[in-house]
């Protein structure tokens, strides 16, 4: 069993990860509008693993024993000022969903429940992956990306990666 304070945070990243995946789609369908089809499935393969992300944590309160408690969602931005724009946008939602991932891990501690504190280990690491991935394609964005050929060849390096599902266990 969990108690209700780590219940409650558990369930509002439930909702901040599936915000995440809402918000990516949001991007991968302006970069579609915009003919970049390779950075557009990037995009979408990174909504799906939000959902896988959100998923895990749907489980792990259920197998605790605990209520899911699914909170709205809120539109995700709409309008963006280019691929830079988005990335960056990405950039920062990403460490804003890691400074939340710290907190859990903070709150579970003072909560002395530790087989959460050790699940959200997971999610540690994951968020600096998440950031690294990020970051990269920014600095590509950024030494390449004015220039229309080597963009065209960026699109198609992304374009190349492949889903597969985030697994916990
Ligand atoms: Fe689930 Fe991109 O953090």
């Amino acid at each position: 069993m969990i108690n209700d304070k780590v219940k409650e945070i558990l369930n509002e990243q439930i909702n901040k990860e599936f915000y995440s995946a809402y918000l990516y789609l949001s991007m991968g369908a302006y970069l579609s509008d915009v003919g970049l089809y390779g950075f557009s499935k990037w995009m979408e393969i990174q909504a799906r693993e939000e959902i896988d992300h959100g998923m895990i944590l749907f489980n792990y309160i259920l197998k605790r024993k605990a209520k899911v408690e699914l909170k709205s969602l809120g539109g995700p931005e709409l309008s963006f000022n280019g691929v830079e724009d988005i990335f960056n946008k990405a950039y920062e939602h990403e460490r804003s969903i890691t400074s939340a991932i710290d907190c859990i891990a903070g709150l579970t501690e003072n909560e002395c429940d530790l087989a959460t504190r050790n699940f959200i280990d997971w999610y540690l690491k994951e968020q600096i992956e998440e950031e690294d991935n990020v970051l990269r394609i920014i600095s590509k964005i950024k030494a390449f990306g004015s220039d229309k050929a080597s963009l065209y060849l960026l699109d198609k390096e992304l374009g190349n990666r492949e889903y597969s599902q985030s697994d916990y266990e």
